[in-house]
């Protein structure tokens, strides 16, 4: 799909893999709207690429709702949403203080997983009432998984839960939209240098790094948008979770 004049929705793009992907898509021609919980960073990086930032909490219904309804007013319908909103919290299913609360389980899921559904069903409504394109294209739709979805560490149950869930429902969305033009991908990344990353002290991120295969780093966030572009403008990546990890398969710990 033509990402040149096309409404972009992206989620968690205050920071991050979120925002290399609202700078990219911006560079690439389209109008960009910036959703965030973190309002000013979103209104600082709308600002300087000409788009617009709104309060929306992925996890909410309401929020998001409301998000969709601003973006619908002031850009148009959308054609291309990118979720990256996610959060990581690590603990142990039986831990030293006993059963891990029920409630940071709840949390991760509430964000990661049922964020990106909430994301996905108001965008795929409004795709579907845009024009298809000659392709029959009518918008196009990237969720974040994580590796993790796959080889989850200790620690890391909700989070993995969340991002398993996350690549399970890409190619059953397709399936679904396939009839209104509107294709649904995952990207699985490795590990990226973000905030996420940036907080952990300088010695975990060394070891981190060097367990990658080749290149032995970090992924740079403009390598992720830069996939993310060719998943918008490739009409055959349809119902796919792609991994971008250099090779990098995570150990048990
Ligand atoms: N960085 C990595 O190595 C890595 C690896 C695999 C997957 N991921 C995934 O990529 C995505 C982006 O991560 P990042 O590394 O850029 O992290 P980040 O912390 O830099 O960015 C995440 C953004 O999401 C926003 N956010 C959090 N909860 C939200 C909510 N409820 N509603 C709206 N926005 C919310 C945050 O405010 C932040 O701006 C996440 O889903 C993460 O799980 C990251």
């Amino acid at each position: 799909m033509d990402i040149q004049n096309s409404v972009a929705v992206v989620t968690g793009g205050a920071s991050g893999l979120g925002e290399a992907v609202a700078r990219a898509l911006t560079e690439a021609g389209a109008r960009v709207a910036v959703l965030d919980t973190q309002l000013e960073r979103a209104e600082s990086l709308a600002a300087e690429l000409g788009g617009i930032a709104i309060h929306c909490n992925v996890a909410d219904a309401r929020s998001a709702e409301n998000g969709f309804a601003q973006i619908r007013e002031r850009l148009g319908l959308c054609g291309i949403a990118v979720n990256c909103a996610g959060i990581v919290r690590g603990a142990k299913i039986v831990g030293k203080e006993g059963p891990m609360p029920l409630e940071q389980f709840n949390e991760v899921i509430q964000v990661n997983l049922v964020g990106t559904f909430n994301i996905l069903r108001l965008a795929a409504a409004d795709m579907a009432a845009r024009e298809a394109n000659q392709e029959g294209e009518r918008g196009v739709f990237v969720a974040t998984s994580s590796i993790a979805a796959y080889e989850g560490q200790i620690g890391q149950v909700a989070y993995t839960a969340s991002k398993a869930g996350v690549a399970g429902m890409m190619l059953q969305a397709a399936r679904e939209f396939a009839g209104r033009g509107i294709r649904v991908n995952g990207v699985a990344p490795g590990i990226f240098m973000t905030p996420m990353m940036s907080g952990l002290p300088e010695a975990v991120q060394e070891s981190l790094a060097a367990n990658v295969p080749f290149p032995s780093r970090m992924g740079k966030p403009e390598e992720f948008a830069s996939l993310v572009e060719q998943i918008i403008s490739n009409p055959m990546i349809n119902g796919e979770v792609i991994r971008l990890d250099a090779a990098l398969r995570m150990a048990p710990r």
